[in-house]
């Protein structure tokens, strides 16, 4: 019965959070991928595009060498800034607020620091819409200062919505890395551990069934005197 009493409140608190939820626009979900080349294609939209005024002041050049992106490629992105480098914005602080109103924030951590994490980046960049007022604005972020950087608001047909789509999904690939560099060296690694721990369990094993072959013949031949 206090069972039925707690699955029962969970319910309540579920369907009211969810209502809640659901009273904003629902984000739409997307499927980041780890691949190189979408990774690649997302960082050079971030690099061309976002970092006219965003930075992501955690990711060094030397950290998108790191992950394997081509030498001269990387060569490219960097212009004349040192491989140590972080990935500035082109804007200074002051002048973003005087053209836009609001500091765009640092990108490194974007995809962590949002609640709805990569789905809200991903319906963020495409939630751009003009209002009826002819005011540009979006579905997640009413009133944004941020200008529709993909150009998604301007979008009348499937295909070329399609190929923005596919753009804003690279980019929030990009930053789902940017935003935890190592979570796959963490993940070859816990492979190795767990390789490591396997072999350690075997020849622990072989190790105590000698130890106790050698006790039970000790055993036994003092039984036989
Ligand atoms: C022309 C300048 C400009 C460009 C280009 C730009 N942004 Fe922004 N961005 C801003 C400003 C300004 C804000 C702050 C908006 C606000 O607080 O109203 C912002 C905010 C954001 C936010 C945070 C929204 C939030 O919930 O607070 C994200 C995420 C973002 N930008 C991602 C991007 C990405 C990804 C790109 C590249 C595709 C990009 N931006 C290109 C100016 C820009």
């Amino acid at each position: 019965m206090r069972i039925a009493m707690k699955l029962l409140s969970a319910c309540m608190l579920f369907w009211l959070v969810g209502g809640a939820y659901a009273a904003g626009m629902a984000l739409n979900k997307v499927e980041v991928s780890v691949d190189l080349p979408a990774l690649e294609r997302g960082a050079d939209t971030v690099i061309d595009t976002c970092t006219v005024c965003h930075s992501l002041k955690y990711i060094r050049f030397r950290d998108l060498a790191g992950l394997g992106f081509a030498k001269d490629k990387v060569q490219a992105w960097r212009g004349d800034s040192p491989m140590g480098s972080v990935i500035a914005s082109k804007m200074t602080v002051d002048s973003a607020l005087l053209a836009f109103g609001a500091v765009p924030p640092d990108l490194s951590l974007i995809a962590k620091a949002r609640e709805g994490g990569e789905n809200y980046v991903y319906s963020f960049l495409l939630g751009f819409y003009a209002a009826p007022d002819g005011m540009m604005t979006n579905h997640y972020f009413p009133g944004t200062k941020m200008p529709d950087a993909l150009g998604i608001a301007g979008v009348t047909d499937a295909a070329q919505r399609a190929l923005l789509e596919q753009k804003a999904r690279d980019v929030t690939s990009f930053l789902v890395w940017a935003a935890d560099p190592h979570a796959q060296e963490r993940q070859t690694l816990g492979y190795y551990v767990i390789g490591y721990l396997l072999l350690l369990t075997t020849l622990l094993y072989f190790l105590k069934r000698r130890i106790w072959a050698r006790l039970n013949t000790i055993q036994q031949n003092q039984h036989k005197e």
